[in-house]
Parts: C-alpha cells; structure tokens; sequence
C-alpha cells in the first residue's frame, strides 16, 4: 500500500507540475498575443510606451522588436539570458505565436514570441518573458504541500493497518487459545459472537465442535457406567450360583440347574460382547463395507428361509412381499446382520401366532424395506430413543428373553454406513414397523 501511495503522489506530482507550467506559458502566450493585437490595431510610438509601461509594472517583461530581430523597445534592462533568446535565429513563427523556452528548471527565464504585421514595412516580433524564480517557488510550495499530504497519509495508513492488523488477529488469538483449551480436554470454550464473516463462522464452529466434543465425553461416560452396569449383572449371577454349585452337600439335580444358570449367562455375556465388539468396530471405521448390486427379493427369501424355524418355534408366521426387479447397493453379509436384530426383536417382543412381515418397494428411486409385526409395540415416550446404546424399553423383560439393548444402535450403524437411514413407527398392543430406506442399484 505503501508503495502503491507513493507512485500515486509522484504521478500526480508530475502531473501537476507539468499542467501549472503549461498554464504559466499559456499565459505568457495570450498576453503576448494581447500586445501584438494591440500593436496591430495602432502602431504609435505612444502604443509602444504604453506596452513597456504595462510590462513594467507586471512579473512579466517584454521586448519588441523588428523583422530584423533589433529591438525596438523593451520594459526593462535588457540582460544576458533575454539577449540569447532575442537573438537566436527563428523561421516560421505561426501568427498565434509559439513558445520559445520552457525549461524553467535550469533557465532565468520562460519566453514566448508573438508576430505582429501592420503593413510591408512594419512589422516583427512581441517577446513575452518571464523569471522561472516565480514559477521555481510555485512548484516548491507545490511540492511542500505535497509531502506533507504524503506525509499524513503514511501516518493515517500506518495507523489503519495497526489498527486493522490487531483487529484480526485478537480474534484469531482467541480461537487458538480455544482451541488448545480444547486439546487440553476443558470444553467450556466461550467465544464472542463475531457476525457473519468468515471469522465468525470460524468461531461458531469452534463453539459447536467444543458443545459436540463436550456431548462426546458424556456420552462415552455414560455408556462407559451403564455398560459395567450391565455386565455385573450377570457376572453376579455367574458368582452366586458358581458359589453355591461347588458346595459338596447339594444333590445332583440341583447342581446342573445351577451349572445351566451360569451357562445361560456365560452365553448372554458373550453374546453382549460380540455386539459390543461390532460396535466398536463399526465406531473406529475400521469394518469394511462391500456395497454390491443385489437382487432384494432373493436376498430376503434367503433371510426368510434362515429365519423361518426361529418363528415356527414360536408358532409365528414369517412372510415376505416383494418386487423380483429391485436391486439394491448393499455389503449381503453385514446386512443379513440387519434383518437379523430386527427380526429378532420381532419375535421376542410378539405373541405367538401372530405375523411379522416384510416388504420391498420401490420409492421415489430408493429403495424402502419394512419389517412390520404385530407385536407388543413401543410406547411413544420410547420411541427417540430406542436406537441408543443400551436402551430397552423394559430392561428386565429384555434381559430376561437374551437381549442386551444394543441390537438395534448396530442396525442403526450398519444402516448409516450404507448411507441409508431408519426410522421407526409403532403404536402400543398393535405391532411396530421399521422402515429402511437405501439407494437403489441402477438396471
Ligand atoms: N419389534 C419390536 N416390538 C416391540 N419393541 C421393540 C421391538 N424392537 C425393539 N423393541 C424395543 O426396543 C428395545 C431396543 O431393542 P434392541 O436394541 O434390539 O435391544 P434388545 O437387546 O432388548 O432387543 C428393546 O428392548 C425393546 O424394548
Ligand atoms: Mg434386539
């Protein structure tokens, strides 16, 4: 900015000189050109007097000459630099005069010539002078003006960028401050709201990125206390009857229920730890999803084969309806894992003979699934929630039928890892409906 301010002073001061100059020679010029229209109108001893009088008093001389150039009369002492002039050879002087020197930075004098003609015999050459001294001091307060203008605007520009310089980086300041408070694990990061600018967005999502991480921490507490919760639960179970079956004066029928207990409870535990350990693996990324086009009715009547002795035990009824020409982008074996849980559920918390379908649409070129039963349903104040972690509606009728509350956050993870989404929709003693929606493969 600097430097652009300063080629900005110079052109202007350049430019400002060269135009005063130029006014300075036009006048001469005109005022030449004035006397010689005078001159002309009356050539008398006295007209020529009087022209020399006028220059007398004026900051301006003049000389008049003859066509020969020998001078007739002038308005003051003729000195060495004006004779140069006078008697430097001219041709061709247009009737509206020219000028004669310019250079008024290393000449005394700036000169025009005006050529004047009464008749035949009368005529020659009006010689207008002025001391460049004048227009030296002119420029010089010029150019005084000028680098005190310069002067005040470098000040101001200083100033503003000072200015400006700090008004962008405290806020910057403060975010990195924020941010290594962040890092630090403090999360109540305030920051001044900063407007609409790109800083003030910056800082909103510093803040938001501090509230979820704050989220983050809770919730991972949260599951960290509920999860030890839930394993001590059967891990006391496991305890008591372990104690109680090793006693030697108990009979033999008593000690295998004891020992079937505990069995049925190893399992539970295990089974816990293996959504668990999908979960975390779902959670780090690290579970690989092969999306590949597969024809959905085949597919859901294998599941449907698989999952029919489950439901026949149960005296239920499983039954699917389907479009054969719809194909759909999904890994085959994870998402086996997603009617599994749901289907599951379907049968744990239904009456026997009662009837869970599924159906596969086509819907506005997604692909919607349902898994719909005629269950005990969900109650509404439940149904936010029953895709978190750990969450039954009724933890000891869960628990109690095998279920560890986690089922349905991995088929929530698994859906949103196909980039698909659920939701689900139930009404108490009715039955529930969930409701999948995936891309569909192009034919
Ligand atoms: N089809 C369903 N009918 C009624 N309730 C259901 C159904 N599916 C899930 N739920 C409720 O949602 C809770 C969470 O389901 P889920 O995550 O699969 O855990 P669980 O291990 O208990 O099956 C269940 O405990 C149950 O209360
Ligand atoms: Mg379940």
């Amino acid at each position: 900015m600097m430097m652009i301010e300063i080629c900005l002073f110079f052109f202007l001061h350049t430019g400002l000189v060269e135009s005063r100059v130029e006014e300075e020679l036009n006048a001469l010029l005109a005022r030449g050109n004035s006397h010689r229209e005078v001159l002309e109108n009356s050539y008398t001893p006295e007209t020529l007097h009087h022209i020399a009088l006028m220059e007398k008093k004026a900051a301006t001389e003049v000389i008049i000459t003859d066509s020969k150039q020998n001078i007739i009369i002038s308005s003051s002492k003729i000195d060495k630099e004006e004779k140069k002039i006078v008697s430097k050879k001219i041709k061709n002087v247009p009737r509206d005069g020219e000028i004669l020197e310019k250079q008024w930075r290393k000449e005394k004098y700036i000169s025009t010539i005006s050529p004047y003609s009464v008749n035949r015999q009368q005529n020659g050459y009006v010689y207008m002078f002025k001391n460049t001294d004048h227009v030296q001091s002119l420029i010089s307060s010029l150019t005084r003006h000028f680098l005190f203008a310069a002067a005040i605007t470098i000040i101001l520009l200083i100033i503003t960028i000072l200015f400006l310089s700090k008004a962008l980086t405290t806020p910057l300041i403060q975010m990195k401050r924020a941010t290594e408070k962040l890092s630090k694990g403090d999360f109540s990061v305030q920051l001044p709201d900063r407007g609409d600018d790109e800083l003030g967005e910056l800082s909103r999502s510093i803040t938001v990125l501090a509230q979820d991480l704050k989220h983050l921490k809770e919730e991972r507490n949260e599951f960290l206390s509920s999860i030890s919760h839930e394993l001590r639960t059967p891990l006391t179970y496991i305890k008591g009857y372990a104690d109680v079956a090793r006693r030697k004066d108990i009979e033999e029928k008593d000690r295998d229920h004891y020992l079937n207990i505990i069995y049925e409870e190893s399992d539970k535990l295990s089974a816990m730890m293996k959504d668990l350990f999908d979960l975390a693996k779902i959670d780090r990324n690290a579970f690989i999803i092969n999306r590949t086009k597969v024809q959905l009715c085949s597919y859901v009547k294998t599941i449907h084969e698989k999952m029919l002795p489950a439901f026949k035990e149960k005296e239920m009824q499983l039954e699917i309806e389907c479009n054969e020409n719809i194909h759909g982008l999904i890994d085959p074996i994870r998402f086996e894992q997603v009617f599994f849980n749901l289907l599951d559920n379907a049968i744990k918390y239904s009456d026997p003979y009662t009837k869970t379908r599924i159906f596969v649409k086509e819907k506005d070129g997604d692909v919607l699934i349902k898994v719909e039963d005629e269950g005990h349903g969900i109650p509404e104040e439940d149904l936010p929630f029953i895709f978190e972690r750990l969450y039954r509606v009724d933890k000891s009728r869960s628990r109690d039928l095998g279920g560890t509350g986690l089922g349905l956050s991995i088929v929530k993870e698994l859906i949103e890892a196909h980039q698909g989404r659920i939701e689900v929709k139930s009404e108490l003693g009715k039955g529930s409906t969930f409701l999948i929606w995936i891309k569909e493969a192009a034919e």
